[in-house]
């Protein structure tokens, strides 16, 4: 099946042949074997234009039509898939919405750090929350156990006490993954105060949403604000694993709050993940760029790519990892 999907790239076979995720995955390895040479090289920027640039030119060869909903790049000025780019090889309106994040942690990767990841969702059209010019999100991300037990407007210590009910554990016994970021001392104070551990990294928390949302992976929760398409896009995935998250729009930016406010959106309300993401038939797919909590990282030596790969299929709840060893040209 693989071999097929290259084929499809290559013209040498007919892309309604191959089951459409396998097509998918096409394009976040291209994404990552492309960013592949500017890890650890300080360069954020070639970086994202490697990632962005490969990831386009795959997506434009598959058989659907989508628009991107969910972009990344107006943030930080950064190459994009932009928000209403329509990708994709078929004709007709778009039936499908994208999430898109081409290069998922661009400072990991130019520091030569952990975690970076190429990753993308499809999902039908309309199917995903338009966050408006709000950049930035607070996230509560937990497993499938927490499902309709918590209400993220709690306190921290009570989100945490429940939390280790639903999941069998003792409070101390949980750890909870936050970005370090100066606007979340209060939030890990409480965590600690609430007795449970904090795993800190500086960038990254579409991983750790999607950890905290997988069964016994090391982290239990994901707490705190990040960016809003990165929260939408681990949104995705953790609709497509049964996981439990919330959102609430969390403008940090000069600008963004008054921006938010004139576009009316609501920011003290937190979004249920049936509200972000309203359908179950969601696909999601990352490669791993820079070994981190959840794949390995692109190796390759003097012949081959090797890639791994996450795919999770809302409708099926089947999630796989696929290793992809690919000759390099
Ligand atoms: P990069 O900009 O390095 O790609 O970082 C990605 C990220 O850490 C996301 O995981 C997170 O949602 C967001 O940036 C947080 O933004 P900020 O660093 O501006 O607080």
């Amino acid at each position: 099946m693989v071999q097929a999907a290259r084929q499809v790239l290559e013209g040498r076979t007919d892309p309604q042949s191959v089951p459409f995720p396998y097509l998918l995955r096409l394009a976040t390895e291209a994404a990552a074997r492309a960013c592949h040479e500017w890890i650890g090289r300080g360069d954020k920027m070639q970086a994202d234009r490697a990632a962005v640039d490969a990831m386009r030119a795959v997506l434009d060869m598959l058989p659907f039509r989508g628009v991107v909903v969910i972009g990344e790049g107006e943030k930080d000025e950064a190459p994009a898939l932009y928000r209403g780019e329509v990708l994709g090889a078929a004709a007709g309106e778009p039936q499908y919405d994208i999430a898109v994040d081409p290069l998922e942690g661009t400072s990991y990767l130019a520091k030569g750090l952990t975690n970076a990841m190429a990753a993308i969702s499809i999902a039908p059209r309309g199917a995903l929350f338009d966050p408006g010019p709000c950049f930035y999100m607070e996230k509560f991300a937990a497993p499938g156990e927490a499902r309709g037990e918590i209400d993220p407007s709690w306190s921290t210590e009570r989100k945490l006490r429940r939390l280790a009910e639903c999941l069998g554990k003792r409070v101390r016994d949980l750890t909870v993954y936050v970005l370090e970021k100066p606007r979340h001392e209060r939030l890990v104070r409480e965590i600690y105060e609430a007795g449970a551990r904090v795993a800190l990294y500086p960038a990254g928390d579409v991983a750790g949403a999607i950890m905290a949302a997988l069964p016994n992976s090391g982290i239990d929760a994901l707490m705190g604000t990040g960016g809003t398409p990165e929260g939408i896009l681990a949104a995705t995935a953790i609709r497509a694993l049964g996981g439990t998250f919330f959102g609430r729009l969390d403008p940090q930016l000069a600008g963004e709050k008054a921006r938010v406010a004139e576009a009316g959106l609501d920011t003290q309300r937190w979004y249920r993940l049936e509200e972000l993401v309203r359908s179950p038939d969601v696909l999601f797919c990352a490669t791993g760029i820079t070994t981190g909590l959840l794949f390995e990282g692109v190796a390759c030596d003097a012949r081959t790519y090797r890639t791994q790969t996450l795919l999770v299929s809302g409708l099926s709840r089947e999630r796989q990892l696929l290793t992809t060893w690919a000759p390099r040209i």
